[in-house]
């Protein structure tokens, strides 16, 4: 049997509750990064959320997989998710850098958890938009993420679940 765990970042709920989704479909416990399990080797699969500010994965969310990174995690599979504004959104300076904020997140937090090149991250990938908060207020994207984008966080986490049991 396949032991997983979710763990994420977040600061105004969206990424927690996707979070929370995933791992009701996988049928496992979310984790808040302040948590890690000091038997984290013991997990075949770890899935890891995150959200970025300012067109970057933010520096807890950096700081939490990189210590995540130097634990013994030789071997296990790795599947990503996040919440962001816009992830669809290109980054600034397009015309340079074609790289759409998904891209750039999904990429920025495989180099860091995958820097020893030790592990496998999946194909399996999910992102969906998370409401905007200033100050404990929503400024934008109201209501997301949407039911829709809760079920499909709970059914990316069931799928993972078949793929690994
Ligand atoms: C100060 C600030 C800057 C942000 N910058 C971006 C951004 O550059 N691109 C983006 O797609 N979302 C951006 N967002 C939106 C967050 O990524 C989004 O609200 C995310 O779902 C927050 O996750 P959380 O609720 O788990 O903390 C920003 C949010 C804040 C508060």
């Amino acid at each position: 049997m396949t032991k997983a765990i979710v763990i994420y970042n977040s600061r105004g709920g969206n990424t927690k509750q996707v979070a929370e989704k995933i791992a009701e479909g996988l049928g496992v416990e979310a984790i808040n990064q302040k948590s890690i399990p000091k038997d984290i080797e013991d997990y075949d699969l770890l899935v890891l959320g995150t959200w970025p500010m300012m067109f970057r994965v933010t520096s807890t969310g950096k700081r939490w997989l990189k210590k995540l990174s130097k634990k013994n995690i030789d071997g296990k599979a790795v599947a990503l998710f996040f919440t962001s504004g816009g992830p669809d959104e290109n980054m600034p300076k397009s015309e340079d850098n074609p790289k759409k904020i998904k891209e750039m997140v999904f990429e920025t937090m495989e180099n860091i958890i995958n820097k020893n090149g030790n592990i496998t991250v999946l194909e399996e990938r999910f992102y969906c938009k998370g409401a905007i908060r200033m100050m404990g207020k929503i400024v934008d994207n109201e209501g997301y993420p949407s039911k829709e984008d809760l079920q499909n966080a709970r059914i990316f986490g069931e799928n993972l679940k078949k793929k690994f049991s």
